[in-house]
């Protein structure tokens, strides 16, 4: 297929065939990374900015090596440094950014949305990190990347993810995205946390996290957001680990051939347990290896390089 989308703002709008375009592109770019010279010239005169009013390890660590193993140059805009705290207004934050020549815009914003209305604003191309609760396009794509890599396959894939659903932006990335390509998505969580309308997305909900670990292929452990919750949605984390968290007991119900990950970062001992975490089925830091390849493959597209 011919790639023709200038922006990726979420894996709802991406058909099956654009979801494995960037799964097959990020193939060829994971080899790139095992060479002693890591670059290839993809992107050279290209300018990329990370523009974030979020907190970030994976993600904005991921696109910046991204851009620059494609030979971009890039600039990282940190939006709490950035002339928002005096009052100026996020496009006009991003169009001033934008006057200076950039060709990639990558955002993350707390408020879901904010992506889509940079891509109607300005002329560049725009990436959403994580909008909000709404979505991060490129976590669900590399959890999809990893999952493939590890099942040899995506259709009749049973996945579960756990957790708070409802602040997740991760979760329905991979709900969508997951979807399209054949696989079948559970969730579980407290009641507080699970979207009444989940269904509507096409997940099933499964009451008790013991059903769900002994039922899926792929196991996908949520971080509880505690920044986000402005109410109490947890009688207490202890609680909440003995109901929904994933430890080397819970383990014992799994399929022999699960995975397990977690989009990071972790609460550890609160949601997985430091053994799981680092356990011989975990592929938490396999999917941060493979998350580069999928941003090379991303900008590699926005950027119309194809
Ligand atoms: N998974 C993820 O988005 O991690 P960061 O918040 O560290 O980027």
């Amino acid at each position: 297929m011919k790639w023709t989308r200038k922006h990726l703002l979420g894996l709802e709008d991406l058909s099956a065939e654009e979801i494995m375009h960037v799964l097959e592109t990020a193939d060829s770019f994971k080899e790139v990374s095992t060479r002693s010279i890591k670059k290839v010239p993809a992107l050279r005169g290209k300018t990329v900015v990370t523009l974030f009013f979020e907190p970030s390890t994976r993600t904005t660590t991921s696109f910046g090596l991204a851009a620059r193993r494609l030979s971009a140059d890039v600039i990282s805009v940190g939006g709490q440094m950035s002339s928002s705290v005096k009052g100026e207004t996020l496009v006009d934050t991003a169009r001033n950014v934008e006057a200076m020549g950039v060709d990639i815009m990558v955002v993350r914003h707390q408020a879901a949305g904010a992506p889509l209305l940079l891509s109607q604003k300005l002329d560049c191309s725009v990436v959403n990190a994580g909008d909000g609760a709404h979505e991060h396009p490129t976590q669900g794509l590399l959890d999809i990347y990893t999952i493939r890599e590890m099942c040899g396959k995506l259709e009749g894939l049973k996945v579960g993810i756990v957790g708070d659903i409802t602040h997740s932006r991760v979760a329905r990335s991979d709900i969508w995205g997951l979807q399209k390509l054949g696989a079948e998505v559970f969730v579980t969580g407290p009641a507080t946390l699970v979207p009444k309308d989940i269904d509507k997305l096409g997940a099933t909900v499964i009451d008790d996290m013991d059903t769900l670990v002994e039922t899926c292929d792929v196991i996908n452990m949520l971080r509880i957001q505690f920044e986000r919750q402005e109410e109490a949605y947890l009688p207490s984390a202890r609680e909440y680990s003995r109901l929904f968290g994933l430890n080397a007991k819970r383990m014992q119900k799994a399929k022999p051939n699960v995975i397990i990950m977690h989009p990071g970062p972790i609460n550890r001992g609160l949601e997985i347990s430091p053994e799981v975490a680092d356990g011989n089925k975990s592929v938490i830091l396999r999917q941060v290896t493979n998350g580069l390849a999928v941003r090379m493959a991303v900008l590699y597209l926005v950027a119309g390089s194809e």
